[in-house]
């Protein structure tokens, strides 16, 4: 087990079955792993990486293993670990510190143990592992040849850190791949926020009125879902321009104080903390549900909730029950953390194989320009993007055209 920390080694089995089905459904990355586990361009190189420990994450970590590197593999969040997943990679030798339910201590000493190893590649999920290393351990950030960060919420961090001149590694910004959040932000967490929300709470949808905070990629993905399932969807905006967009979108908008009095079912997904907050809860309907899709649990204010429940109980898994002092039920999904990896198995597959094969190529590129690249927030290279797009479209069998000369020629004249 070379020093993992897992749930239970027994689940090894189910895990190995649940990444034979990820990997299936992976195409693109199963492809480049081929293309170079012969070659092995990442032979020597330790990687720490703190990702979601899903199925999907185990296909990518195989690949990079396969390439040469040797892994040290933490989670992101301190409820999304799939034990059985954890089991197997354990198993085969990967090293993992992961399960589902760390408290916040062990998940932190999960990633300063990720910092430890003295990784030449940091890939990270929402930057806990790049920031820890940069405030804690810099001897060791000096060292690092380059870092990934996949998630939007890690790249307004690690954007600041880079105005504050505080960045010590090159770190490209794999979200911004049009590849990644064009596909995973929009349809993976919109598909997979409703599932955790149904699997949580199994309500029916049709009818219901669904109010969708934030209009950014994750929030369209989630009110057109809902849309397609019957729900009246409401969406609060603080950007005049995407509430715009929403409103010619066909949804209604308004302000989080409006929908509080008429939602059944909020879901949060801005990024930023207090989008539903105490005032908000003494407004809403008997029996509400509410739920979060952004990074991090500070978008629907759990404290709040605490501080103003009379009582409270598990009603079922991932649901606790909130009594407010009207006397009105409010339902808490997830302990407001991100719904659709705390309550379900995180994006499908299908979209992850874009992220991740973008992810395994980025490591590639630092790898490739070991010592070309200053500290910064790079952006992924457009050939690459266009690569991955390429891959996805061969393995979905779908061919499209191509331009003729003349039409080449066409576009280049202003005549
Ligand atoms: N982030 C969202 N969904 C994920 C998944 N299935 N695996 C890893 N990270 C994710």
């Amino acid at each position: 087990m070379s020093g993992s920390k897992v749930r239970d080694p027994s689940l090894a089995g189910e895990g190995r079955l649940k990444i034979e089905w990820a990997e299936r459904h992976m195409p693109v990355l199963m492809l480049l792993r081929s293309r170079y586990a012969q070659s092995k361009p990442l032979a020597g190189l330790r990687i720490s990486a703190a990702l979601h420990v899903t199925k999907e994450t185990a296909v990518l970590v195989r690949t990079l293993r396969d390439w040469g590197a040797t892994l040290f593999l933490v989670p992101s969040n301190p409820l999304s670990t799939q034990d059985d997943v954890a089991a197997a990679l354990a198993e085969e030798g990967i090293t993992v510190e992961a399960w589902r339910g760390m408290s916040e201590q062990e998940y932190f000493s999960a990633i300063r143990d990720a910092a430890r190893q003295a990784p030449d590649i940091v890939i990270d999920d929402g930057a806990d592992l790049h920031v820890t290393i940069h405030e804690e351990m810099p001897e060791v950030g000096k060292r690092v040849i380059g870092g990934n960060e996949e998630t939007t919420t890690g790249i307004i961090r690690l954007r600041a850190m880079e105005s504050a001149g505080k960045l010590l590694y090159p770190i490209i910004a794999v979200n911004n791949a049009l590849t990644k959040y064009l596909f995973d932000n929009r349809y993976g967490t919109g598909q997979s926020s409703i599932d955790g929300i149904l699997r949580a709470t199994n309500v029916l949808l049709a009818g219901k009125r669904v109010v969708v905070a934030g209009y950014g990629w994750v929030g369209r993905g989630i009110a057109n879902r809902a849309r397609g399932m019957g729900a009246r969807v409401i969406v609060t905006e603080v950007d005049p321009i995407r509430a715009l967009e929403a409103v010619m979108d066909g949804f209604d908008v308004m302000s989080m104080e409006e929908a509080a009095k008429v939602g059944d079912v909020f879901i949060t997904a801005t990024g930023d903390r207090d989008v539903i907050t105490k005032e908000h809860m003494m407004l809403m309907k008997d029996g509400a549900i509410l739920a979060n899709a952004g990074h991090f649990n500070v978008e629907v204010s759990v404290s709040d909730l605490e501080s103003i429940a009379v009582s409270k109980r598990e009603i079922r898994p991932n649901t606790v029950e909130y009594t407010l002092p009207n006397g009105r039920k409010l339902y808490l999904l997830a302990e407001g953390r991100l719904i659709n990896l705390v309550a379900a198995e995180g994006h499908p597959s299908e979209v992850m194989d874009m992220s991740f094969a973008n992810q395994a190529l980025a490591v590639l590129y630092h790898v490739n320009n070991r010592g070309k690249l200053r500290p910064g927030v790079y952006e992924v290279p457009r050939e690459q993007d266009e690569e991955v797009a390429r891959l996805k479209l061969e393995t979905m069998g779908i061919h499209i055209d191509r331009l003729s000369p003349a039409q080449e020629e066409y576009l280049r004249s202003w005549r």
